[in-house]
């Protein structure tokens, strides 16, 4: 039997504000994620898309039709996108300009919803700007793109300046792998299912590891990018949120903030990695030359024309203190450039007790149960078990998987991340943005580390781009008798 889900509250009347809209993002997530949930029919005839922009609103249009073309989006689809799109010249920097933004939006009654698709640091003049201009007052809400500084005292003074104009009611911190169906699958798979939960722990359960690998180098990126690395861009945001819903307990309910008191008492209970600690329990990396499918790329150093000791590739073992995972070991792993793009939960469960197949040969090795959540691409759960060959003769084991894959088991488009979250502003559901506390938890344990890579472990490892990461990352796993799932 299907279970039919209630109809989610319809969209109200908005004007959404897309600050740095000629930006990367805006261009690549968030206008496309815009057009195809107006495709859909669920934004109401009159609401508005406001890009902000400093430079010619004409030309900003002109690429943004542009990049919706790219993506095969259909003309009609696109046309009637671009009627609900508007500009504002605005400098984020200068309070006078918002008053143009002010003209815009006039004296509308509709949910106001400001996006921050700009570097940090224009956060707080931003929400500083809005506010000296009247504009966040009513049920207006601003939506803050990662990263939210760069360590635990930048973020607390964007929250501290941001809670000075708005309630935290009405701020939605983003980390798109929240967005991500497989990665709400996770709440469902653990609490729609007693299967696992019951195994969900260090009674069952040998050690997790968690991928994040990407196949793309620096891209055209290296502002952003140098000098803030892959823990602070990949780590401290999407990997410990993916640790968050793997390891939480079961909240009450599946409210906001049941869902994120879970999700912080996770990240408090992260054993601290402190000092010369890192170099036994993290491994910094830096792509080198290799080659990306199967064309020759050039190394971090060579595309950004310089030396840096920015890494690309982290990998972390962790542990969490709680009764439920105590003594579990975690291997976090995210990197550029790396073999293949893969994202992944993978869950080793403890080998039997005892072996009754010693006696049929004695050297038949049972491997263990492993609970495979791909997250992307190819989205799905894989179990591995160990099956007995058909056949006649001395009884012969092997491992095999039952196998779901969700484009065979819904027949239906998977939508991007930033579609459900963009709908998810607007309707004023936070269950998938970070609450305040949970971005300055995740970061008071990401600082030591950081502290520790100054003091200790200054310079990356580098490896061939094409490859898994430095050899270091097969070292940490294996001196303790594991190895990465590749
Ligand atoms: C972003 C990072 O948050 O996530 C990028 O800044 C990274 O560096 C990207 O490439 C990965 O997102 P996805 O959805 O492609 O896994």
């Amino acid at each position: 039997m299907q279970h039919v889900l209630p109809e989610r509250t319809p969209v109200p009347d908005f004007d959404l504000v897309i600050f740095g809209a000629s930006g990367d993002l805006a261009l690549r997530k968030l206008f496309p994620a815009l057009t195809r949930r107006d495709a859909e029919g669920v934004f109401p005839a009159t609401s508005r898309v406001i890009g902000v922009v400093r430079g010619d609103p004409e030309e900003s249009r002109a690429k943004v039709e542009e990049w919706l073309k790219s993506e095969k989006i259909s003309q009609e689809e696109i046309d009637a996108f671009l009627q609900r799109l508007t500009f504002a010249q605005v400098d984020a920097r200068q309070p006078e300009t918002f008053a143009n933004l002010k003209q815009v939006l006039g004296k509308s009654q509709r949910i106001r919803a400001f996006y921050l698709s700009t570097p940090p640091d224009l956060f707080i003049p931003i929400c500083r700007n809005l506010a000296a201009a009247g504009l966040l007052d009513g049920d207006s809400r601003v939506v803050l793109e990662k990263p939210l500084g760069k360590d635990g005292r930048s973020a607390r003074e964007i929250n501290d300046a941001v809670a000075e104009v708005l309630p935290e009611s009405r701020t939605y911190r983003i980390d798109h792998y929240l967005g991500k169906e497989t990665v709400q699958n996770l709440l469902v798979l653990r609490f729609a299912n007693t299967l696992f939960e019951r195994s969900w722990s260090y009674r069952d359960v040998d050690h997790v590891q968690i991928t994040c690998a990407e196949t793309v180098g620096l891209e055209a990126r290296a502002g952003y990018y140098d000098g803030v690395g892959a823990l602070r861009d990949m780590v401290q945001n999407h990997v410990l949120q993916l640790l968050c819903l793997f390891a939480l307990e079961p909240p009450n309910t599946l409210s906001a903030d049941a869902v994120r008191d879970e999700k912080v008492r996770i990240l408090r209970a992260l054993r601290p990695i402190v000092g010369p600690d890192v170099v036994q329990k993290t491994v910094r990396g830096q792509y080198a030359p290799g080659s990306s499918d199967g064309a020759p790329v050039p190394g971090y150093g060579e595309e950004l024309g310089r030396e840096s000791g920015t890494e690309t590739f982290a990998a972390i073992r962790c542990e969490l203190d709680t009764w439920r995972w105590a003594g579990v070991p975690i291997y976090l792993r995210t990197g550029k450039r790396m073999s293949e793009r893969r994202s992944e939960i993978v869950v080793t469960f403890k080998r039997v007790p005892h072996s009754i197949f010693r006696s049929v040969d004695p050297a038949m090795t049972l491997e263990p149960n492993r609970l495979v959540i791909r997250l992307q691409p190819n989205e799905g759960v894989t179990l591995q078990m160990m099956m007995k060959v058909p056949g006649s003769g001395r009884l012969k084991l092997v491992p095999r998987e039952l196998d779901l894959k969700y484009e065979t088991a819904f027949e239906m488009r998977s939508p991007d991340a930033y579609e459900r979250l963009l709908t998810d502003v607007l309707r004023g559901d936070q269950t998938l943005f970070m609450r305040r506390d949970e971005v300055e938890a995740a970061w008071a344990w990401i600082d030591p580390i950081i502290e520790g890579w100054r003091d200790f472990y200054p310079k990356p490892h580098r490896y061939a781009s094409g490859s898994w990461g430095p050899s270091q990352s097969v070292g940490l796993i294996e001196r303790e008798g594991r190895s990465w799932l590749d």
